[in-house]
C-alpha cells in the first residue's frame, strides 16, 4: 500500500512538472507568435559594432583551450585537425583594462592542410550597453594568415533576431612573451528591432 501510495505521488508529481513545462512553452510560443508577426511588418535596421577580443592563449588563466586533436596535428604546418573551446573577453577597446562589452564563445576547428585557417564558430554574448542580453553568431571560414578576414553573420538573438551580416577581423597586436592577442572585430549587420 505504502509503494502504491509512493509510486501515486511520483506520477503526480512528474505530470505537474510537464505542465509547468507545456505552460512555459506555450507562453515562449506566444511571444514568439506575437514578435514575427510585428516582424513581417517591421523595416530592417542596420549597425555596424567594432569591438575587441582578449585572446589570452597561454598560462593558468588562458581562455582559449584544445579539446581534441588528429594524429597529423603535431606534424602538420597548419595545425591541422586542432579543435579548441575559448571564451574570450570582448572589451570597447583594444586596452583589456577597458569597458567590458561581452563574452566571445565558441569552437575553433584548424581545418586546412595548407594554408593556417580556422573553422569558427564563434558567438558573440553581449553583456553591457544596448546590446545586453543579445547575441551574434558568426560562421565560416577564418584565413588567420590574412588581414582583413571576413566571415559571415548567419543569426542573433534578442535585439539581433533574424541578423545577417559580415565581419571584418584583423589582429591587433600580439605579444609573444605572454602569449596573448588582441583581435579587432567590426560587424556590419541587418536585423529587425520589433
Ligand atoms: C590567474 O587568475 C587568478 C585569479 O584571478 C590570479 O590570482 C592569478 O594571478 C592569475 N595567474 C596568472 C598567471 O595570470
Ligand atoms: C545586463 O543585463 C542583465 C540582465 O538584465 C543585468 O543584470 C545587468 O546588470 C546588465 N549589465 C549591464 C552592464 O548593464
Amino acid at each position: 500500500m505504502e509503494k502504491l501510495c509512493r509510486v501515486l505521488i511520483l506520477c503526480l508529481l512528474l505530470i505537474s512538472a510537464a505542465h509547468a513545462t507545456s505552460r512555459r512553452r506555450e507562453a515562449k510560443e506566444d511571444e514568439a507568435d506575437k514578435w514575427f508577426k510585428s516582424f513581417s511588418q517591421q523595416k530592417q535596421k542596420f549597425a555596424k559594432l567594432r569591438f575587441y577580443i582578449q585572446d589570452k592563449l597561454g598560462g593558468p588563466n588562458a581562455t582559449i583551450w584544445e579539446v581534441a586533436r588528429a594524429e597529423i596535428t603535431a606534424t602538420s604546418p597548419t595545425m591541422f585537425g586542432q579543435v579548441r573551446v575559448l571564451d574570450d573577453l570582448i572589451t570597447a577597446e583594444p586596452d583589456r583594462n577597458s569597458a567590458k562589452v561581452g563574452r566571445a564563445q565558441g569552437h575553433i576547428a584548424s581545418s586546412d592542410l595548407t594554408t593556417s585557417a580556422l573553422t569558427m564558430n564563434l558567438n558573440f554574448v553581449f553583456t553591457a550597453g544596448k546590446y545586453n542580453g543579445s547575441t551574434l553568431c558568426i560562421l565560416g571560414q577564418n584565413p588567420i594568415g590574412s588581414s582583413d578576414r571576413e566571415l559571415p553573420v548567419v543569426g542573433g538573438t534578442g535585439v539581433f533576431r533574424m541578423a545577417r551580416g559580415f565581419s571584418i577581423s584583423n589582429t591587433y597586436s600580439y605579444d609573444a612573451v605572454e602569449d596573448y592577442g588582441v583581435l579587432e572585430y567590426t560587424v556590419y549587420v541587418s536585423y529587425v528591432d520589433v
